[in-house]
């Protein structure tokens, strides 16, 4: 093993069904974590449920259950949409485990004896969904300004977290470390409109909610959910708490990847409680852009929402994987709709890669038996696939390594639409029909046999089932990163086994009317 890779999702709240949005952030972190493991990283790859606050103890009232029992039915079906999506976690973390409750309240003890956490009294505007205070500049036309409802006005006694006391210290750290906060323009919107304004103290509990952790000093107080939920990184590690301790493996996390709408949590908050409890930064904290259905974000509480698995009823896991991966690209928003997403399954996933596999097998079983040939000269024309094919594994790796996922794939792609190209160049139909040529037959196959064992081993952190299957199909047995870039990977004598087509091709027109308002 070369090195450690600690990897977290955000924790989904446990408040109702997820939505392809959701399942975005998992699917993205899930394939970064596949593909550090690819390269030989240690990886632990985080997530979890949020299970606190007064919209999950409302929700469980109006569905007359107690808060946990209510959280337990949400959480076996987060758990299953993971295994659906074929999502690789190591650790799935619950807020409600009493591990984490043990670190919870550790901490917020902790930082009262240190001074950094004082008793007061709490006014203000308190957005119940999104469970955020906010301050009257905040506000827009009175209404919380990510989710445009109403907000509470809310007096009572708290404790406060003197987070103003570290702002220097954070703008410092922000500036010193470029990579802190990724995509650039995010780090710019929260120096700017954030830590410059200056950072008020922070409210860190209610004694009006029930449903959260106590304050172990002070029982009549519940700890404010985000500090709940943001230690949850930590927690999961052992921090203070009798499970095993993995922080010296794994802390600092390499990478927090979160939605742009809770970056602020995690560059402001998050970092001010590890200085305060004298613990390193994470590395780095990714603001992914939203999905945006009908040119909004995609949000259970505005209605507008696809259930991913509905979707997976129609279109195999794989294809909504690569889509999502592909559309939402480097910290931009993207966009679903049903259309769009089967125009880039039929272009991309039938066109190009699942026509390269069909082409090339059935070649080899027509002309070869089905035993992949040796290669024998190489010539001049076939250079351009073979140093695209070495390349490629540094294109997608230093794409992986700014996290450009799409900018990876589509790295991939452009080198299979090459590989279509070199087939109707060499034109080995015409090869395969005259003796003399048949030396030149065999090694165009095998470049092809052997470009598809690298697209297999490069995609397989997207798209693990196809990879699987494709290895099925072409019975490679050396799957490691580091024989991409030698092409000689495949074994000449293999024999390759036909099996299904991988992307049969989406009639748009009929799969519409067949999913009208399915989903929406
Ligand atoms: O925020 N497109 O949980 P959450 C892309 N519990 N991503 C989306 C999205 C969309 N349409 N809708 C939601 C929370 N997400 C907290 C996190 S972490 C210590 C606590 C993303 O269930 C959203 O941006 O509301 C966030 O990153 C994740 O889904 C979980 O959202
Ligand atoms: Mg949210």
């Amino acid at each position: 093993m070369k090195n450690t890779y600690y990897i977290t999702t955000p924790i989904y709240y446990a408040s109702g069904n997820l939505h392809i949005g959701h399942t975005y952030t998992t699917i993205m972190s899930d394939s970064i974590a596949r593909f550090k493991r690819l390269q030989g990283y240690n990886v632990k790859f985080l997530t979890g449920t949020d299970e606190h606050g007064l919209k999950i103890q409302q929700n469980a009232e109006k569905a007359s259950k107690n808060p946990k029992e209510y959280v337990n039915e949400i959480v076996e079906k987060i758990k299953f949409l993971w295994e659906l999506f074929n999502i690789d976690y190591d650790i799935f973390i619950r807020t409600t485990d009493d591990y984490h409750i043990e670190t919870v309240q550790n901490i917020f003890e902790n930082l009262y004896k240190n001074g950094d956490i004082y008793k007061g009294t709490y006014k203000g505007h308190y957005c119940i969904p999104c469970e955020s205070f906010l301050t009257e500049t905040q506000l827009i036309d009175n209404k919380c300004p990510d989710c445009k409802r109403d907000v509470i006005i809310q007096k009572e006694d708290a404790y406060f977290f003197k987070i103003s006391k570290y702002a220097d210290k954070l703008l410092k750290h922000i500036e010193e470390n470029p990579l802190f906060i990724q995509p650039e323009s995010r780090k710019n919107e929260m120096i700017n409109n954030f830590i410059k304004p200056g950072l008020q103290d922070l409210c860190v509990s209610r004694t009006s909610l029930k449903w959260g952790i106590p304050v172990k000093f002070d029982s009549d107080h519940v700890v404010y959910v985000w500090i709940d939920a943001l230690s949850n990184y930590i927690s999961a590690l052992g921090y203070r708490n009798n499970r095993e301790n993995l922080m010296d493996s794994f802390w600092p996390a390499d990478l927090h990847v979160v939605g742009k709408e809770i970056v602020r949590f995690h560059v402001i908050y998050w970092p001010i409680m590890l200085f305060a409890l004298n613990l390193p930064l994470p590395k780095q904290v990714f603001g992914h852009g939203w999905l945006l259905i009908n040119g909004n974000k995609m949000s259970k509480s505005q209605g507008s929402v696809i259930d991913p698995i509905i979707l997976s009823k129609h279109f195999s896991i794989d294809s909504i994987r690569y889509f999502l991966l592909r559309e939402v690209n480097f910290g931009n928003d993207g966009v679903f709709n049903n259309e769009l997403f089967m125009m880039k399954v039929n272009s991309d996933l039938s066109n190009l890669l699942g026509n390269l596999i069909s082409r090339t097998i059935s070649m080899v079983i027509k002309y070869f038996n089905g035993v992949i040939p040796n290669q024998t000269e190489i010539l001049n024309d076939d250079m351009e696939l073979i140093n695209s094919v070495k390349n490629l594994k540094d294109k997608v790796t230093s794409y992986m390594d700014q996290l450009k996922i799409s900018n990876a794939l589509s790295e991939i792609f452009n080198c299979i639409s090459l590989s279509n190209k070199y087939i109707d160049e060499t034109k080995p139909w015409i090869l395969g029909g005259d003796k003399n040529s048949i030396d030149r037959l065999k090694t165009v196959l095998y470049n092809l046999c052997e470009s598809i064992r690298v697209f297999s081993i490069l995609l397989s952190p997207f798209m693990p089932n196809t990879s699987k299957e494709i290895k099925c199909k072409l019975n490679y047995e050396i799957d490691s990163f580091d024989s991409i870039s030698e092409f000689n990977g495949t074994k000449a004598g293999t024999i390759v086994q036909k099996g299904e087509n991988l992307f049969p091709r989406i009639n748009i027109e009929e799969k519409l009317k067949e999913l009208l308002n399915k989903y929406i």
